[in-house]
């Protein structure tokens, strides 16, 4: 529990990390690789490069400042992350590693301003945020359908659009494969020759029925110079008969019970969760719009298997090309939605970004809708 004055040295320092947050957590990562090089085996180099990761760091430790007299008020997003954590196998013993790291970060680029007082209210109060995403991820792990990376045999690979691959993968050992849950996502590791570190990735599951398998999509990620490291090994270099590493699914994007119609919303390869998504609701009976967004036709995944629904009454399609027609508008979208919906989205963090501020200027409630970004979702500023 944390004093009366710790919770007041911390609602005082917002104002004051808010002005220096990125700049902190970009020492807090240098520092700490320096200091622990073997955690680039979990972290995302690419991540580091671009500074999606600083932001959503210093955006969720600010979020917790704010609310450090009522934590609970960020555990949806502590939830969120805690997921990502446990696909990744993040231990509770690393916490005192981003913490040592965080507060020399703090003393570094805050230089004179910060007294002892400071520190020690940030030192406990970072004790108190990490308990909690130490203990959720605690019940994660208990949950998990696997322990850690377990070995998983490549059975098929399809060409899904220009860019998209999906990739079918079958236990090594001839586990029983548990079911999975729509919207959810599994982690690949793998160790490129000649790379020093292993490479963890997150790829949504694109179906709930795993009898052939679990089935995941990749996007070909390429972004100016930068090629995405995995994405490109898995197009380029694993083929059908190889094994790969995959830790158990997870993810809380997923479908909550509504009496209310459903919209899925995607923009590119982030079709593949409400794919899923599209099976598990269709098959209920559900009323859906299935609203996605590419660049042309070459670009949409899964034609085949959306072709398999045009004859269901309950299932409607609108696809919109960006190259002949522009991005998805409020004027398209009122065309397409009655407002009534529960909405299910994913994509890029632009494209949630763009689309969270175009449901907002049409008045639809936040409460109904659900997104999941392809990226942090901290780093969502709409
Ligand atoms: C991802 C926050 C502790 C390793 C993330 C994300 C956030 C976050 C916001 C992005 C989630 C997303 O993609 O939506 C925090 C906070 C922590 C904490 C507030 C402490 C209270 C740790 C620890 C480790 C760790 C102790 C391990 C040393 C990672 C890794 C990722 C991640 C590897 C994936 C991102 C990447 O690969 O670049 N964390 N985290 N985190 N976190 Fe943490």
């Amino acid at each position: 529990m944390l004093s009366q004055e710790t919770r007041e040295i911390i609602k005082a320092t917002v104002p004051v990390l808010e002005q220096h947050g990125t700049e902190i957590t970009s020492v807090f990562y240098a520092h700490m690789f320096e200091e622990h090089p073997e955690l680039f085996n979990v972290f995302n180099k690419a991540n580091q490069k671009l500074g999606r990761q600083q932001t959503a760091l210093a955006q969720t430790v600010l979020a917790a400042a704010k609310h450090i007299d009522h934590l609970e008020a960020i555990i949806p997003n502590v939830n969120q992350i805690a997921h990502k954590h446990r696909a990744l196998g993040i231990k509770p013993e690393q916490y005192p590693i981003v913490g040592e790291n965080l507060i020399y970060a703090i003393r570094k680029v805050l230089g004179e301003e910060v007294t002892p007082e400071i520190i020690n209210a940030w030192t406990e109060a970072y004790g108190v945020i990490a308990d909690v995403f130490i203990q959720m991820e605690a019940a994660l792990y208990q949950e998990a359908a696997w322990e850690g990376f377990e070995p998983f045999k490549v059975v098929r690979i399809k060409e899904e659009s220009a860019h998209i691959k999906s990739f079918v993968v079958k236990p090594v050992d001839a586990t029983q494969l548990k079911p999975v849950v729509a919207g959810q996502y599994i982690t690949v590791k793998v160790h490129p020759e000649g790379d020093p570190n292993d490479m963890l990735r997150h790829y949504s599951i694109c179906h709930t029925d795993v009898s052939q398998g679990i089935e995941f999509a990749v996007k070909r990620d390429v972004q100016g110079d930068v090629k995405g490291a995995v994405s490109n090994y898995l197009h380029d270099r694993v083929k059908e008969g190889d094994e790969i590493l995959l830790s158990a699914p997870a993810g809380e994007f997923v479908v909550a019970d509504t009496d209310r119609p459903l919209a899925f919303i995607s923009g590119g390869v982030g079709m593949t969760p409400v794919m899923a998504m599209l099976h598990e609701q269709a098959a209920k009976g559900k009323d859906i719009k299935f609203i996605h967004s590419a660049y042309n036709r070459d670009e949409v995944p899964f034609k085949d298997e959306i072709a398999e629904f045009h004859h269901k009454e309950n299932v409607q399609f609108y696809f919109n090309y960006s190259e002949a027609n522009g991005r998805l508008t409020k004027e398209k979208l009122e065309k397409i939605l009655k407002g009534s919906e529960e909405i299910y989205m994913c994509g890029s963090v632009g494209f949630m970004e763009g689309l969270l501020a175009t449901l907002d200027a049409m008045g639809i409630s936040r409460g109904q809708v659900h997104f999941e970004p392809f990226g942090p979702k901290m780093s969502i500023t709409v």
